[in-house]
């Protein structure tokens, strides 16, 4: 039996629905794990000594990370790198199968390669187009980019490109990873 930390950050609420779902599966695989978002984590503080595995994940935001869940890795760099470990991004360029891999994800790639923590694995998911719940500015802005990478650009489009059976089979991937 492992015990995971399940740590996330995100803005609308999509990419904590994925870490949730990672949670469950590591849990329905015999295993104990807490699930955290970063805000709360920074705030209270966790006890790394319960965990052998970590796993971390973030939406992009125009073309980053939350500044918040970067700094905490990067102050816990030496703990994490005594772990087990796994990052995965969200974002909806991921919608397509060339950039769906840590290697086709610019963002993902930029942060395995320029970033101080780095962790053992990788993995990109797909999320959420949902414009009827984002503000105008950030609706014009995404409407942007998906007209550029041919994607859905109706003002009422609410879209999860999430493929929630790979959701699951990564949580057992990651179980099989080693410190
Ligand atoms: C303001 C804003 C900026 C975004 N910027 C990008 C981006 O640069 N590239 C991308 O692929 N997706 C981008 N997205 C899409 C998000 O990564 C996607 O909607 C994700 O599912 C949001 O996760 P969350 O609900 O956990 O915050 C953006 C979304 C918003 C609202």
């Amino acid at each position: 039996m492992k015990s995971v930390l399940v740590l996330y950050h995100s803005n609308s609420g999509h990419t904590a629905r994925i870490a949730r779902r990672i949670w469950e599966t590591v849990i329905a695989e015999g295993n104990q794990a807490d699930l955290m978002c970063v805000m709360e984590a920074d705030r209270e503080g966790l006890d790394w000594n319960k965990y052998d595995l970590v796993i971390v994940g973030a939406p992009v935001f125009y073309g980053k990370f939350s500044r918040q869940l970067v700094a905490f890795v990067n102050r816990y760099k030496s703990v994490l790198d005594a772990k087990a470990t796994s990052f995965f991004s969200v974002s909806v360029v991921a919608r397509t199968p060339a950039k769906c891999t840590p290697e086709g994800n610019v963002y993902t790639r930029k942060f395995l390669q320029g970033n101080p923590w780095k962790p053992k694995d990788a993995h990109c998911f797909a999320g959420k187009v949902d414009y009827p719940n984002w503000g105008w500015l950030d609706t014009k802005m995404i409407q942007m980019i998906m007209k550029m990478t041919k994607g859905p650009t109706e003002p009422t489009a609410i879209i999860d490109y999430t493929d929630w059976k790979d959701v699951e089979d990564y949580a057992r991937h990651c179980l099989t990873l080693e410190a």
